[in-house]
Order: C-alpha cells, then structure tokens, then sequence
C-alpha cells in the first residue's frame, strides 16, 4: 500500500472526506481515471450500448470535410488543441482528412497526464508524419492563457466525448466562461454533447449487460483502498444507474448491500453505511438543444454550426466568441 502524500493524494483525500461526511454520500468521479480506471473506460467506448462513441465517429467520418470548412473558414491554417484528448482516436479521423485539404495545420492535445500526452505523441508521429504535434502537460486554463495571441493564428479548441456531461449545469456555463476568458474573437470552440433521447437507449449505456460500467464504478473504492488506506470491501457494494428525464441526467451510484463500516487511515475516520445507502458517483447529462443554445449564450458564445450524427443521438456543437469577456 503506497499512501505517502503528495499535492494530488491530499486534494483526493479532501475530496473523499468531503463526499463520505455528507448526507447522500458522494464520491467525484474525476477520480475514476487511474490507470484501471482509464483501461474500463476504453472497453466501455467498444460496448455496444455505449452509444456516444459510435455516433462522434460517425459525425468526425462522414462530415469531416464540412468541419474542415466551418474550421478554416476560407483562411489558411489553424491550430488545434484538443482538451483532454485521450487515444485520440475519434480526432485522428478528422485530422487524417484535413491533412489532405493542407499542411497548415498544428495539433496540440492538453492533458494532466504526462503518460497520455507520450503514448499519444508517439501514435500521432507514427500515424501523421508531416503534422506538427505539440503536446501541452498540465492546467487547460493556465496553458490557454500562455497560448493567447503568442502565434496570431486561429484556435480551434475540441472538447469531445460530452465530457461536458459530467459537469453539473452551473460547472459546465463556469468551464465555458472560464475557456471564453482566454479565447481570441478569431478562435473557435468544437464541442461533443450527448442529446436527449429514449430512455430505453440511455439506461442500458450506463449500465451494461457485460458489468463494465459497474468495475469502473467499483474501480474507485478500490483505488480508495490502495491510495488512502481504506477497507472497502467491493462486493458489498452494488452499481445503479437511473435516468431522469425531466432534467435529462443518467446518475449512477454505488448502492451498500449491508449495514457496514469503512475505515480509511488516510483520513483516521471511519463511515457508517445503511443497508441500502445509495453513494452518488456520477452525473451524465444529455441536452436538448434549447440546452446547448441558452449555455452558449450564458457563456459568450454564438453557435457557428451543429453536426449531428445520422440517428440525431449527438451533436458536435462548433461556437465563436460573441460579444465583450463577462
Ligand atoms: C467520460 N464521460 C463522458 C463518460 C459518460 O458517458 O459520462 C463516463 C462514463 N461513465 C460511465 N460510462 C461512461
């Protein structure tokens, strides 16, 4: 067990203590992502009732040349950087067909890890020999201020995959204000939003047949065990998914089988559990376009364009800066 503090491991014990002293419980689910969190969430993308995947690809494989038209928008080149790029699998599609339009392009994934950004760097050299590949270790806001005018050329930010999703309403208009702050009127800002739709699709998304989304939930009492000492037993807990459709969010939680105590020695504390207490792990929003529309302009944005895929299950939301910084 390697429980030595360092900034991050004291920031995610905080955040442990927070969630497990309140009342539901919760735990942030931007701590699913250690390297078995990150390997679940890869074979989640290749389920078939993960749905969100399948329809970006299908947006970045079919559109890809009217994309490359809203991004260039009759200039030469622009730079893209792409926050939290992951694999990068899905924008490779799209820079694999705007290497054929030009070579004026640059691609700069930003991400907090520095292990991501090599493997990633490594598959783009291979796969894009001529393209200029400028990987960004660190704070998305702090490297997009110090990335402001220094080239005067265009930035076209992507944030896919509805990451957005996992933001409440509030932290997602807060994140787009924040990327507002450190745009150029000229920069543009590509944006994966998972829309409304059946609830029958949603659910099994969030709760597939294979038990994948319930690991990745589990994954990170397990990490809670490792990194701060605890003693969670993991089959005493169980994975539920739910879908509200009035406010249009999937939530999971983890669900306590049995009445129980968990002690982490990180924290020296221990937490009670009730049968059936139900710990809040996660939020995935999915929007109606009304939605997208009022958070650009909460946010100082104007939409550009909307490529949807060809069931209408997702939208890739292009906006431009819109009036003064708010
Ligand atoms: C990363 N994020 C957009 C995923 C989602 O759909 O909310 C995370 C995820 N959680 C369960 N399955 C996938």
């Amino acid at each position: 067990m390697n429980t030595s503090p360092t900034p991050e491991r004291s920031q995610f014990a905080a955040d442990v203590l927070a969630g497990l002293s309140s009342t539901p419980k919760y735990l942030s689910s931007k701590y699913f992502y250690d390297d078995e969190g990150s390997r679940l969430f890869q074979e989640i993308m290749k389920l078939p009732e993960y749905y969100l995947t399948g329809c970006e690809h299908e947006i970045f494989a079919k559109q890809a040349e009217e994309i490359y038209r809203a991004f260039s928008n009759g200039d030469s080149g622009f730079d893209l950087i792409e926050l939290g790029a992951g694999d990068g699998t899905k924008t490779a599609v799209l820079i694999d067909h705007f290497l054929k339009q030009t070579d004026d392009i640059s691609y700069s994934p930003i991400d907090i890890s520095q292990e991501a950004l090599d493997a990633l760097t490594a598959k783009f050299t291979t796969e894009f020999p001529s393209l200029a590949i400028h990987p960004l270790n660190g704070d998305y806001f702090r490297i997009l201020e110090s990335l402001r005018n220094s080239s005067g050329r265009k930035k076209v930010l992507l944030f896919l995959g509805s990451n957005i999703g996992n933001f409440s309403t509030d932290q997602a208009i807060e994140f787009f204000r924040s990327l507002r702050r450190v745009m150029d009127e000229n920069d543009l800002l590509l944006i994966g939003f998972d829309l409304q739709k059946d609830p029958k699709v949603i659910v099994p998304a969030y709760d597939d047949s294979q038990g994948v989304t319930a690991q990745f939930n589990l994954n990170l009492l397990t990490r809670i065990n490792r990194e701060l000492g605890a003693d969670f037993d993991v089959s005493k807990f169980s994975h539920y998914a739910n879908y509200r459709p009035v406010e249009g969010s999937a939530r999971s939680f983890l669900i306590s089988r049995e009445r129980q105590s968990v002690n982490i020695a990180a924290l020296n504390r221990t937490f009670e559990f009730d049968q059936w207490e139900a710990m809040f792990m996660e939020i995935s929003q999915k929007y109606s376009l009304r939605m997208i529309g009022e958070m650009a302009a909460e946010s100082g944005f104007e939409i550009k364009d909307q490529f949807f895929d060809s069931q209408r299950f997702y939208c890739d939301s292009l906006w431009k800066p819109q009036g003064s910084l708010v």
